[in-house]
């Protein structure tokens, strides 16, 4: 068999851990899926600025011809943003092609067409690297835990912010220039904004809350607090007091539907959250079966978010290589399942 065809839609940050994994560990990955994974094109904003990087791909500055080309077998998006990669993942999808996506902005915001339009054409729209970088946490919770009712989960899936209440917690560093050290460790997003305003924890806790409770993703309901009016002060007195203060998403299942929230939280410091430091994430997810179980890895930068990309390139070149009819669906909602509470 030939093997599986990826279009890469940028070459940011991510885009380059991308090609750096499927390069370093191309031996092990074909092993285990029974073909070659290869980037067949790739999109870049500005083909000069590769300098002489080779891709080993074809390279165009058009995501559509990508999209168009009918040699692509899945659509590997890390552009980020909403527009044009709505549009982008969209034709890809009605062109039968399956998808690989970090952008959890857009899934949390335009996930329950994208979805749907999935499910219609029988394509998959894979998403573990929208939420917590390289842990594997919907696979976890879609497939490990897919046993259980799941009762609440809580987590810490900020990377910046968690470096930056890190950092001024254990280096005394102030808050501007703990985020000028994560934008240049490369965590933060393009819009800072997103991340220390609390919008990209709560696109994550959509994302997450969906496949927990089998709901539509509903960011409009998700109550959002960030970490931008925190001082140094705060964290310090918090410490005295024997407590971290972190930036918690939480989601609860509640009679009437699910509470979805994300703000500064005072942990008690031995509770196994509060020893979450620097860019790393975890996730605390309550099943009734199995009880507590905790998630815990790194939340941002390059490989760890090109693992769980790669993590679903393999899944899908699974998928590819199985019969159809043993296709496991992404996302089933109920048609009266419950949603988030209103706020
Ligand atoms: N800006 C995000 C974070 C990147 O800091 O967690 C990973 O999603």
């Amino acid at each position: 068999m030939g093997p599986v065809r990826v279009g890469l839609l940028g070459m940011g940050t991510v885009g380059g851990g991308t090609v750096r994994v499927l390069r370093r560990n191309a031996g092990e990955i074909a092993r285990r899926v029974g073909r070659e994974i290869v980037i067949a094109q790739a999109a870049v904003r500005n083909p000069a600025r590769l300098q002489g990087l080779d891709l080993g791909c074809l390279v165009t500055s058009d995501p559509f011809a990508v999209v168009r080309n009918p040699e692509i077998d899945v659509v590997v998006e890390v552009m980020g943003g909403i527009e044009p990669a709505r549009s982008l993942i969209l034709e890809a999808i009605a062109a039968g092609k399956h998808v690989v996506t970090a952008n959890k902005a857009l899934l949390a915001e335009h996930g329950n067409v994208i979805f749907a339009a999935a499910q219609e054409q029988g394509v998959v729209v894979a998403f573990e690297a929208a939420v917590a970088g390289g842990i594997p946490i919907i696979k976890a919770i879609r497939e490990g835990l897919a046993g259980n009712r799941i009762q609440w989960l809580a987590g810490i899936i900020n990377g910046t912010s968690n470096y930056i209440l890190t950092q001024m917690r254990a280096e005394a560093k102030d808050f501007p220039s703990a985020l000028a050290e994560a934008q240049r460790l490369g965590y933060a997003e393009a819009d800072p904004g997103l991340d220390i305003d609390g919008g990209d924890a709560a696109h994550k806790l959509t994302l997450l809350a969906s496949i927990a409770f089998g709901i539509p993703v509903d960011f409009a309901h998700c109550h959002v607090e960030g970490i931008r009016n925190l001082d140094r002060v705060d964290v310090v007195y918090a410490e005295d007091l024997g407590y971290r203060i972190k930036l918690l998403g939480i989601a609860k299942r509640r009679a009437d539907g699910v509470e979805l929230r994300v703000h500064p939280t005072l942990i008690p410091e031995r509770h196994l959250l509060a020893s979450v430091e620097g860019p790393f994430n975890a996730v605390l997810v309550d099943g009734d079966a199995v009880g507590q179980t905790l998630y815990y890895g790194r939340g941002a930068g390059a490989e760890p978010t090109a693992s769980a990309i790669v993590a679903d390139l393999v899944d899908v070149a699974r998928t590819l290589t199985a019969d159809p009819s043993n296709r496991v669906p992404h996302l089933a909602f109920q048609p009266d399942c419950m949603s988030a509470l209103p706020l």
